[in-house]
């Protein structure tokens, strides 16, 4: 997907990926990932998500990266938040309260921008990318995330030929290769979720199911 796909996504309001609530999923497994209050946890390809603003309830800090300005200044304004702005190399950083949301390129972050992160949070993130732009979101962007960085992961997973991307399917085997050299990759949950998205259903898809996962990054050797 390049960029102006997402550009024009959020100019015409086509954002179905978007929920009026935090993702339940997060609430239900977050807890047992134990991460400090304090802790900055990284959400890439953020939109305008509520899980963001989820965390800064529980007493953690957000670094957030969105291309889209029309939603990054949505987040802000639809919580009735002005936040404070700042140029860096990586974009236009936001920054309200505990909520840091940066304007730019999530591939532009380096180790310098994601060095704070005790965590990462991807929902819509890794299946929001094809095959290609996943290689280097796993390969790049997650390798400058610190040693010992967890996180959870969610993703879906359905016959690919039936429907195009985004979102792709992102099947359990691709998951495991693609982070088993820096990350411990643990299966939390599996579910069929086919019956509650009548959308895919509509679109001829015959099997949908979502998976959850916890990363731990290994220290370093
Ligand atoms: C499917 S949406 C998911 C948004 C959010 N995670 C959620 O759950 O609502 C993917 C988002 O990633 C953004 N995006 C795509 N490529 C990006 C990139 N290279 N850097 C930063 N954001 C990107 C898009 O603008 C879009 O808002």
């Amino acid at each position: 997907m390049n960029p102006d796909f997402w550009h024009q996504r959020w100019r015409e309001g086509r954002i179905g990926f978007h929920q009026d609530r935090p993702t339940p999923l997060l609430l239900k497994h977050w807890p047992a990932l134990g991460v400090a209050p304090g802790s900055r946890v990284f959400v890439p390809l953020a939109g305008k998500s509520l899980d963001m603003a989820w965390f800064a309830a529980q007493g953690l800090r957000v670094l957030g990266v969105e291309l889209s300005r029309l939603a990054v200044e949505q987040f802000f304004a639809e919580r009735g938040l002005q936040p404070e702005t700042r140029e860096s190399r990586y974009g236009t950083h936001y920054r309200a309260g505990a909520i840091e949301l940066i304007h730019g390129d999530a591939f532009g972050l380096d180790e310098a921008a994601l060095a704070e992160c005790a965590a990462v949070f991807d929902r819509a993130a890794l299946i929001a990318l094809p095959p290609p732009l996943r290689q280097r979101y796993a390969h790049e962007l997650y390798r400058r995330l610190p040693p010992r960085c967890q996180g959870l992961l969610i993703t879906l997973e359905y016959p690919q030929h039936e429907k195009d991307g985004p979102p792709f399917s992102v099947p359990e085997g691709e998951v495991r290769a693609r982070y088993a050299g820096d990350w411990d990759v643990e299966t939390l949950e599996r579910r069929d979720i086919l019956a509650q998205q009548p959308g895919f259903r509509d679109e001829g898809v015959t099997a949908l199911e979502t998976v959850v996962y916890r990363l731990r990054r290994r220290a370093a050797p």
